[in-house]
């Protein structure tokens, strides 16, 4: 795809998000935001008995990129277990939103995945007592700092 194509893709996910709303009795309810802009998103999700993804919502206010990466990255979790979502790579998010136009907003583009990977990594400890995992998670890392 050429530059204006990611950028359209992109739009289209802002326009038209995917998985968009509050998730009825989510097992995870995730909140994360950016400390340097204060947008917000919440993840929700609901898991099968192996802790896989049967379900997965967001909500957020925030910029295009971070608002259309959250939707994209709703789309690519379904079926995965938490563990594979904490280890999931931030390549195949950026390249499906093109490198080149999310090179320098990837504090933006990594909101969504990286408030995911918050809750999936943050969820067995809760479970473990009983809680729903609702919590604001300040985000700290992201490819800029790996
Ligand atoms: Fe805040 Fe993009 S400007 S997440």
């Amino acid at each position: 795809m050429d530059r204006s194509e990611y950028v359209e893709f992109i739009l289209d996910h802002f326009n038209n998000p995917r998985n968009h709303g509050p998730l009825d009795a989510p097992d995870i309810l995730v909140n994360g935001g950016n400390p340097g802009c204060g947008d917000v998103v919440t993840m929700y999700v609901k898991l099968d008995e192996d802790d896989r993804v049967v379900e997965v919502k967001f909500e957020g206010k925030g910029c295009t990129v971070s608002l259309a990466g959250a939707s994209i990255i709703t789309e690519m979790v379904k079926g995965k277990t938490l563990k594979e979502i904490e280890e999931l790579p931030y390549a195949p998010l950026i390249d499906q939103m093109g490198e080149d136009v999310v090179k320098s907003r990837l504090r933006c583009a990594t909101l969504g995945i990286d408030t995911l990977k918050g809750g999936a990594r943050e969820y067995p400890s809760r479970k473990a007592m009983g809680q729903k995992l609702i919590q604001p998670i300040v985000l700290a890392h992201t490819l800029l700092t790996e």
